[in-house]
């Protein structure tokens, strides 16, 4: 008999898995039987995080294609040491050595990395790597040549009638059995409701980077997924880790409106230096690695060196890349970051000859939907894969490039559990990762959402958020409280206060009534609503700091002990 797989989101992981889930040499040729393979998404297919991204995709390839003494075992290596040591070593084993599989398979979908003269890819390298392993393609377009291959790719199997695609097409629930296993999805396309069963439903919709004020996601990232599977009952993890990436133009933004222009880690990577106002190079005083410090690490340094000199939080910082274009020669920038090179012209600026104003913006977050290594969330019949799903590789701070990467690898893990014929599985909670020291996925610190504060720590609004007093729900306002609250720099008082907050909004966006609602924004209102109050609960349980969770008013480093929550009845949604 036929079996369904649905997939929601179109960003690597879902292009990537509808493909491989309806490939003659995989789906159709699966133990099981031929999948029908449904591919839903909320926007046009290449309205994601993927389409955005520069830099690349990291993997170590055969020995006549990788760097010269690169191996498995160094991107390995400097994945956990990017990741704290929260990651899970068998996720970031898996990760790292079956990098090559997916990246032939990429190639075979038609995605053409950059070629150096010989023939080989030519490799970039980014902070925290210890070679140059990143392809790239179209210098700095990687995620729009990754993209639109793997959108051709879907839609002549569409033409073929080998899988299904919905554009425009809102998933509001996850519908579940009497046993608790998914049998489906409710959506809504065109402001009318539709239902669709599935024998398996595959979550890679991605992130939430709409939760903060600056961001460089696109206005499709509002935890959707996450949120979907927390109500149908899936155990979430590491929501306290969000990364933020430390170089973004700073320039005069629009609220709801285009991310402002990321300024690729592969920039540092080729030379780039951060100095201060005062034309002061500062990396050096926080990390010997300078600007190729792991990325948590030149965010914090950012808002610690802009804290020490009295600056304002959001002041810009300047990145250099003057000295890349007098090393490498006249029109070396525009021929390596084309995209850059013009964006930046447009915005006014010459980087060639100037450097340009940056700060950090929510960029990835490296906690979501607890998964085991086949993506198998603790709901039978529901996987994740991407963005939204917490594999363990990444650990508290993720490793740059290595995102698409996971997309690939875990998004292709999923489908062959599927096509494996063990849906729906047994519901066996995600191993504990080794870090976790065999702890179950709910532990003390895993407590349902709160309204009020902790017992025993003050529930006062800190200064930034009396001084503006309470005000109404509004994306907007949601952003700046969580950017000062639960951004590169937290405190207890301040997660305190934004809970308190968070919690008198979800009484008023009131979420028994938006299920009903047909304006799909209402349901991402709820959906971001939900994300962030699970998140500053998890920042509120970790009261050390640890990769990209730095807690001003802790002084010692935090157990690498990965966090968990899991949804209990009472809890609003
Ligand atoms: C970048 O090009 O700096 C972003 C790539 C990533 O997030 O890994």
């Amino acid at each position: 008999m036929t079996r369904r797989l649905v997939v929601v989101g179109s960003g690597i992981a879902g292009l990537y898995a509808a493909l491989v889930a309806s490939d003659p040499e995989t789906g159709a040729g699966s133990a099981a039987g031929p999948a029908e393979v449904v591919l839903l998404t909320k926007g046009t297919l290449e309205e994601s995080n993927t389409f955005f991204a520069q830099g690349g995709v990291s993997a170590v390839l055969g020995p006549d294609e990788a760097a010269p003494g690169d191996s498995v075992a160094a991107h390995i290596a400097d994945t956990l040491a990017a990741g704290n040591g929260l990651n899970d070593p068998e996720a970031v084993r898996v990760l790292c050595s079956e990098a090559v599989r997916d990246i032939t398979a990429l190639r075979r979908y038609g995605v053409a990395f950059d070629l150096g003269p010989g023939g080989a890819p030519l490799l970039g390298l980014e902070a925290a790597h210890s070679a140059a392993r990143i392809l790239h393609a179209g210098g700095d377009a990687t995620g729009a040549r990754i993209a639109r291959g793997l959108v051709a790719a879907v839609l002549e199997r569409a033409v073929q009638g080998r899988l299904r695609v919905q554009t425009g097409t809102f998933v509001t629930e996850l519908l579940t059995g009497p046993a608790g296993a998914v049998t489906g999805v409710a959506y809504l396309a065109g402001g009318r409701r539709g239902r669709l069963d599935a024998d398996a439903v595959l979550l890679a919709t991605g992130g939430a980077g709409r939760l903060f004020a600056r961001t460089s996601n696109p206005a499709v990232a509002t935890a959707d997924g996450l949120a979907l599977a927390w109500r149908a009952g899936a155990a979430v993890r590491d929501l306290e880790f969000f990364q933020f990436h430390p170089t973004t133009l700073a320039a005069a933004e629009v609220p709801g409106g285009p991310p402002p222009l990321l300024i690729s880690e592969a920039v540092r990577g080729e030379g780039a230096l951060l100095l201060d106002a005062a034309g002061r190079r500062f990396m050096p005083d926080y990390h010997p690695a300078a600007e190729l410090a792991p990325r948590d690490v030149v965010s914090r340094s950012i808002a610690l060196h802009l804290a020490a000199s009295g600056q304002p939080a959001d002041s810009p910082v300047y990145l250099d890349a003057r000295g890349i274009e007098a090393g490498r020669g006249s029109g070396f920038l525009a021929r390596r970051f084309p995209g850059i090179t013009a964006a930046t012209r447009a915005a006014g600026y010459d980087w060639t000859s100037e450097p340009l104003p940056v700060s950090p913006a929510a960029h990835y977050w490296m906690g979501g939907v607890s998964t085991d290594l086949a993506g198998r969330t603790t709901v039978p019949g529901l996987y994740a894969a991407g963005e939204v799903a917490r594999t363990g590789a990444q650990g508290a701070n993720r490793l740059a490039s290595n995102s698409l990467l996971e997309g690939l690898v875990f998004g292709r893990r999923a489908v062959e559990d599927f096509l494996g014929g063990e849906v729906p599985h047994n519901g066996t909670a995600p191993r504990a990762s080794s870090a976790a020291g065999g702890l179950p996925l709910t532990h003390a610190s895993a407590v349902p959402l709160r309204g009020s504060s902790k017992k025993g720590t003050s529930a006062a609004p800190t200064e930034s958020f009396v001084k503006s007093g309470p005000e109404p729900f509004s994306r907007d306002a949601l952003g700046r409280l969580m950017t000062a609250a639960a951004g590169v720099l937290r405190s207890g008082v301040e997660l305190d206060a934004a809970a308190a907050q968070l919690s008198d909004w979800a009484a008023v966006v009131r979420p028994e009534t938006v299920p009903d609602a047909t304006d799909t924004r209402e349901h991402e209102d709820r959906n971001l609503l939900l994300a962030a109050r699970l998140l500053v609960d998890a920042a509120r349980a970790r009261t050390a700091s640890l990769g990209a969770h730095y807690r001003t008013d802790s002084t010692a480093a935090d157990a690498a002990r990965p966090s968990a929550t899991r949804p209990k009845q009472r809890i609003p949604s």
